[in-house]
């Protein structure tokens, strides 16, 4: 089955070879796309459009890549609201937050983490967001670790081993004794299930030898390194991210001039989670450095109960570029190529032909609207891997 979308106001293409921010647009109103089965198939002016077994008429309205979030932590239970409201009033946020959802985790069936990735998952795709990666690290026992990574593989397949999230409670006057287990026993455990290995290189988490010995261990057990780095402080993670050759450091919200060169001249993309800033009330990185130095950005929402509960990658573009200094088409490229470079994907991020048909068609007539409307729903319609959701779109059968 194939479907031409057409009078497309803003087709935000994303082309592969562009240079990060460099968005492909073909911006004249009049833009068309067929996608053929679950792939792009065409790209172009409408007029020159192929027939295809269905018509969608985008009204004038942006069509993008579906959005790549490449860091989010979902398999859960609870919630801490109150913590959130406590930051309010003053109180900073620290990495030990994160063993209240621990406990609330270890608690929970299978089947209720099960149930609120799912509703999260509904959540990001109704937001636009049709790749999602997802992290263990609240369960922090072999079989709550092992659990937590078949469950987020149920989702995606962009799953992640964070057994070395923080160290667990049991394991506080032994903290060694936990790196060993997170990278003999719990690794052999969550290693089927996963893609990547993590590490929350952090004081109050993991230091620099320990989150080295993590990402060695997951490397030699087949996954792939990416790294919570230079969130809270300035620190050594992102230099370990770079020289383990991560596909991401994550944060970066405390950069020293070593650090930028390291991931300019590194294939480490720059991961920012621009909602941690809101919801920790932390100065936000300044991407525009990072742009301008030549690294390449990603924007991820970091959806968790803790640090961020929000599952909105248009938040994230309008406080890049409100609070990060992006341009709108930087902002749109990061949160779409960027995530899924730093996710090592090629058929994402851009709608290529040959690309995944995973698409955004917004209630606006341009892509920048997603910074210029802040807080307005505006995803009028998706479609994910090739199936369309767009209630109250006119669609037919083309003519030709
Ligand atoms: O990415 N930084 C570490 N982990 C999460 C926070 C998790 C939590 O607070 O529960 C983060 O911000
Ligand atoms: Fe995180």
């Amino acid at each position: 089955m194939s479907v031409l979308i057409t009078n497309i106001g803003e087709l935000v293409t994303n082309e592969p070879g562009e240079q990060p921010g460099a968005a492909a647009y073909t911006a004249a109103a009049g833009a068309a796309l067929v996608i053929d089965e679950d792939r792009v198939a065409w790209t172009g002016p409408a007029a020159r459009a192929p027939a295809a077994d269905q018509m969608v008429d985008a009204g004038g309205r942006a069509v993008l890549p579906g959005f790549v979030d490449s860091h989010a932590h979902l398999v859960f239970a609870g919630e801490r609201g109150a913590e959130f409201a406590a930051r309010m009033a003053g109180q900073p946020y620290q990495a030990g937050g994160i063993r209240s959802t621990v406990a609330a985790t270890r608690d929970a069936t299978d089947d209720q983490l099960r149930a609120n990735l799912r509703r999260l998952a509904a959540e990001m795709l109704a937001q636009g967001i049709t790749t999602f990666e997802c992290k263990s690290g609240y369960g922090l026992t072999v079989p709550d670790e092992a659990r937590s990574v078949a469950i987020a593989a149920e989702f995606t397949p962009e799953v992640t081993y964070l057994g070395a999230h923080v160290v667990p409670p049991e394991f506080a006057a032994d903290p060694a004794g936990y790196v060993d287990l997170v990278c003999g026993a719990m690794l052999d455990a969550c290693a089927p299930h996963a893609k990547w290995v993590d590490v929350f290189c952090e004081r109050g988490a993991f230091g620099r030898d320990e989150a080295a010995a993590v990402l060695a261990a997951g490397t030699a057990a087949g996954l792939q390194p990416r790294v919570h780095a230079n969130q809270l402080g300035p620190g050594p993670g992102v230099q370990l991210a770079t020289a383990a050759g991560a596909a991401s450091a994550d944060h970066c919200t405390h950069l020293d001039d070593a650090d930028v060169e390291a991931l300019a001249s590194s294939g480490t993309v720059a991961t920012l989670l621009p909602g941690v800033e809101f919801s920790t009330r932390q100065p936000y990185p300044d991407a525009r450095r990072l742009l301008d130095a030549g690294a390449t950005v990603a924007l991820a929402t970091d959806c968790n109960p803790g640090s961020c509960f929000s599952s909105s990658m248009a938040l994230c573009i309008a406080l890049a570029v409100r609070e990060m200094h992006m341009t709108t088409q930087e902002a749109v490229w990061a949160a779409t190529a960027g995530g899924a470079r730093a996710l090592r994907r090629t058929d994402v991020g851009h709608l290529g032909v040959g690309a995944r048909a995973d698409l955004v068609m917004l209630e606006a007539p341009s892509h920048s609207y997603l910074a210029y409307r802040p807080g307005v729903p505006l995803v009028a319609g998706f479609w994910l891997n090739g199936d369309g959701v767009v209630e109250g779109i006119r669609t037919g059968s083309t003519a030709r």
